[in-house]
């Protein structure tokens, strides 16, 4: 179970509220950030306020839910990881994370992703994995950082935006 806030050298991590909305809506209409993950740049107010409303108030292992937890830098929030507590594995996380662009390039998601990683295995975590566009350098530049293994690259397998994709996956075992 992770705790919250998650204190970092720069950062603060502790799940979006609604008071995170105008920031969040506005880095995922952002077409560099967008064209990467399952939205568009039309997202909107009203799917802020679904996603934070639904969400759950912490990870419980097995739940099958996505929590989506805000970073912030000195009170402003820069972006967000998220963590999904798979129901068909134990012990088993899947991570994602965003950044806002003015945000990027100054190891925020290497510093964020760190710290959340350490507490899921601080917390008996198994496997945490990702699942990643092979286009996405930036991001696969971030999970090597992070010390996870590049198990694979499934060619051409998502068909996503209109396209046939490759996705990598990349993890790291509690071992
Ligand atoms: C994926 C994403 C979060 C990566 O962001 P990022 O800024 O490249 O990653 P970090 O915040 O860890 O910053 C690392 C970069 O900052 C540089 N950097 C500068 N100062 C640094 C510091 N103090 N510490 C570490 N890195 C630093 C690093 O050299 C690195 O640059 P490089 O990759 O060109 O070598 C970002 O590209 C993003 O939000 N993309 C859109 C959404 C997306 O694709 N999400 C992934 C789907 S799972």
């Amino acid at each position: 179970m992770l705790i919250f806030p998650i204190v970092t050298e720069r950062l603060e991590l502790a799940p979006l509220s609604a008071a995170d909305r105008d920031a969040f809506v506005a880095y995922r209409r952002d077409p560099d950030v967008a064209r990467w993950q399952g939205w568009s740049p039309g997202y909107s107010v009203a799917d802020a306020d679904a996603l934070l409303s639904g969400q759950p108030a912490t990870v419980e292992p097995g739940s099958g839910r996505w929590l989506q937890v805000g970073v912030r830098r000195a009170g402003i929030l820069v972006g967000d990881v998220a963590v999904h507590a798979l129901a068909d594995q134990p012990d088993t996380y899947e991570v994602g994370v965003t950044l806002a662009p003015a945000a990027q390039g100054s190891g925020y998601a290497t510093e964020a992703l760190s710290a959340l990683v350490d507490g899921l295995f601080a917390g008996g975590a198994h496997r945490v994995f990702a699942i990643t566009d092979a286009r996405n350098e930036p991001v696969a530049r971030l999970f090597d950082r992070l010390g996870f293994r590049h198990e694979g690259r499934n060619v051409d397998a998502d068909w996503f935006k209109g396209e046939w994709t490759s996705i990598d996956t990349w993890a790291r075992l509690r071992s």
